[in-house]
């Protein structure tokens, strides 16, 4: 089998299919990053950085003024010597916390069959024994006896390589780090744009590019959570680069708390681009003998575009982040009584929801928040974790059984890291959440966070969650987050993230057919981090169908439908007030895990009869819309139509929708290019364009769409190959 790592004298090249990855070893000492793109048979270093004798460039080597830290490209900057720009990491001496500089250099390196697993934290696995062979970079600080161990995976399948670093403390002092990036990679791309997915909460992933100049660009988190602000994602497009074609480089952190992604753009328009752990409050006593493990991140090239990029991320994520038997099988329809009740209803309500969706063909029914404690609103009761009996006098298993007996699944809604300070386990343990000794808790939604670093509260949380779970009858759980964290010292929020990432790893596989759906006030977690827990998150809390048209195109381009949770909610829309009708709403969830979010009970007999098409249309198409390559056609961002379409791995099948946001008077004629389709295959178009065309002409010359009245009204097609 053809090796994925060559090591020469002077450099390490690293073959993917589809791309390579090049570190030059400048003098034997620094590691110089030289090239991460296009697939190259061999690495000549026609491009290597030569060295020139620049004003304002100190020199590592009195003897060479060529030779400048300044101006080489790196692969893990130093702090503080004669490179001028952002370092990769900071370490101070204890007790003197003077320290500022470090100068780590090359040791050695050693090549691993597959890929060792991140002590605590996510990250992408091989599926087989030679699926990827790591590559690992020792560096070390001679005056401290600081390490870092580089760690490159490359995967036989895919255009991915993936970053980490491990700091081991091998000195006789104790250190404390105060930055500890996942990577750092300086590269020459003129005119390139970073792409950010950014917003807020029910405006989550919204589309931004901005052209890199001189100065830095840094998104972060400092929230304790990834975020509904910025997104632990960004892409890199080489300036002629499209939603079709050029050069996209895309990187996932793969962590859910604090972050920084920075690009630094300098005087020689070289940009530095990092990711990891936001150095801000952030800090970690490292002993002698200790390490430090930072979080991956996922690096994917494509030379076809976003869109190519995108179809590539998805079924890296797929196949080697997402675990566990629900990845690859069909996601239920689910009804979520949230919207129809939020927190006043009772036994006899939730079973009446129940009984009207079931025959509509929805399969899982999920009781959100209000089922536990003197839950009556949102100011108590998160920490009591037992079965409210005034509201639910039957308990849990009686309108388990009740879903069941209608044929359906039962969820539950949980939010296992938060207590409220009106509860009796706050009450019992004010201590256990986290606070600084002496200063204001503040509160978000009247609940404070669980420090999930500490070991009781661990064990506390993962022994409530399992005296529920183990009574069988839960099928699906929804795993809430509602604030974020405050009054945190150094260590506290990394400390915290990685008891969460504990708590998950225990529970999600001890109840591996149990349906783990991550929500965070909606999208406020939507990260790389959350998804190889749990395989589909709660896209935002703004269930707006044409809200919902940006957001998820903007999480398209870094996460595969499959994870998306999308719901049809009640009119006018919770959110935003908006009416739009029910083919609309259901057609721009459809492309994701779909739902329903509303009461079914006020449906009037026609309703009822559309909802069933719909959910029976869906199934038919749900592998496809699930789990097919997903083409994005139109962007939502002009405001007056989208469009987007996914097409079976086998181009048999495929199924394309058109949004019309705006209605335009007297319209020019709309023709829709279909993308992803097999040219030579003849296909059946049914919907509302009936008859057959070939790929090559669905592709080439588009389809012409009929007009449409109204605003908020979609298309749909479904197509068949003959
Ligand atoms: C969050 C979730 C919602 C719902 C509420 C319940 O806001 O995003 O879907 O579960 O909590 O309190």
């Amino acid at each position: 089998m053809q090796r994925l790592i060559e090591v020469h004298p002077d450099h390490f090249h690293l073959k993917a299919p589809g791309a390579s990855y090049v570190i030059e070893l400048v003098r034997g000492t620094y590691l110089s990053h030289a090239h991460w793109g296009a697939p190259l048979e061999s690495w000549g270093g026609a491009n290597a950085h030569r060295g020139q004798d620049r004003a304002f460039a100190p020199n590592p080597d009195i003897t060479d003024r060529t030779l400048s830290l300044d101006t080489l490209k790196q692969e893990y900057p130093n702090p503080g010597g004669s490179d001028f720009r952002s370092p990769a990491w900071l370490a101070r001496t204890e007790p003197s916390s003077a320290a500022h500089s470090g100068e780590f250099v090359y040791r050695g390196h050693r090549l691993v069959t597959g890929k060792p697993l991140l002590a605590g934290l996510p990250s992408a696995t091989s599926r087989s024994r030679d699926d990827c062979e790591t590559l690992e970079l020792d560096l070390e600080d001679g005056l401290t006896g600081l390490k870092a161990i580089l760690s490159y995976t490359v995967f036989r399948t895919a255009p991915v390589i993936c970053r980490s670093v491990r700091f081991q403390n091998s000195g006789k002092a104790s250190l404390r780090l105060e930055r500890a990036l996942s990577m750092s990679m300086d590269f020459d791309l003129p005119e390139a744009r970073l792409l950010q997915l950014s917003g807020s909460w029910a405006r989550e992933r919204t589309v931004r590019e901005t052209v890199l100049g001189e100065g830095s660009i840094s998104l972060e988190s400092r929230r304790g959570a990834s975020s509904h602000q910025h997104n632990p994602f960004v892409a890199i497009l080489s300036a002629e680069s499209t939603e079709d074609h050029g050069e996209v480089r895309g990187f996932h952190l793969v962590y859910s708390g604090n972050f920084l992604a920075q690009a630094e753009t300098d005087q020689f328009g070289t940009t530095r681009l990092q990711l990891g752990i936001n150095p801000w409050a952030f800090s970690w006593e490292l002993a002698p003998g200790e390490s430090f493990q930072t979080p991956e991140v996922i690096l994917s090239y494509s030379a076809e575009g976003l869109g190519g990029y995108s179809r590539q991320i998805h079924r890296f994520i797929r196949d080697h982040l997402c675990r566990g038997p629900w990845v690859n099988r069909e996601r239920p329809i689910l009804i979520n009584n949230w919207e129809a009740t939020y927190f006043d209803f009772n036994e006899e309500k939730l079973s009446s929801i129940v009984q009207k969706a079931a025959p509509l063909g929805v399969e899982l029914f999920v009781l959100d928040d209000g089922w536990f404690g003197q839950r009556r609103d949102d100011r108590r009761a998160l920490g009591d974790w037992v079965v409210n009996r005034t509201k639910l006098p039957g308990g849990l298993e009686g309108i388990a059984k009740t879903t069941r007996q209608a044929g359906m699944k039962f969820g539950l809604w949980f939010e296992p890291e938060m207590v409220s300070v009106d509860s009796d386990l706050y009450r019992a343990h004010p201590d256990w959440c986290i606070h600084e000794e002496g200063r204001t808790r503040s509160e978000g939604r009247s609940q404070l966070v669980l420090n999930l670093g500490r070991p009781e509260v661990r064990a506390h949380v993962i022994q409530s969650l399992k005296l529920i779970l183990d009574s069988g009858s839960i099928d699906y759980v929804k795993w809430d987050s509602n604030r974020h964290l405050t009054e945190c010292d150094g260590s506290t929020a990394h400390r915290h993230m990685l008891g969460l990432y504990q708590v998950l790893e225990s529970i999600t596989s001890a109840y591996p057919e149990i349906l783990f759906e991550s929500c965070s006030g909606g999208g406020g977690r939507f990260d790389a981090g959350m998804l190889y827990y749990m395989p589909q998150v709660w896209t935002s809390d703004n269930t707006d169908a044409v809200s919902r048209l940006s957001i998820q195109w903007g999480t398209s381009i870094a996460y595969p439908p499959a994870t998306m949770g999308a719901h049809v909610s009640a009119v006018p829309n919770h959110q935003v007030g908006r009416m739009t009708s029910v083919k609309m709403r259901a057609d721009v969830a459809m492309t994701g895990a779909f739902g329903y979010e509303l009461d079914p009970v006020v449906f009037s007999p026609e309703e009822a009869r559309e909802v069933q098409d719909l959910n029976a249309w869906y199934k038919a198409n749900r592998r496809t819309l699930q789990f097919g390559d997903f083409h994005r056609l139109k962007s939502p961002a002009s405001h007056d139509a989208a469009a987007w379409m996914s097409v079976a791995p086998d181009k048999t099948r495929a199924v394309a929708f058109w949004f019309q946001i705006m209605a335009r008077a007297n319209a020019p004629q709309r023709v829709l290019r279909l993308k992803g389709l097999d040219p030579r295959k003849t296909y059946r178009v049914s919907g509302a364009c009936a008859g057959e065309w070939s790929g090559s002409e669905l592709m080439g010359a588009g389809i012409r769409l009929p007009d449409l009245h109204g605003d908020y009204t979609s298309i749909r097609l479904e197509l068949q190959a003959n």
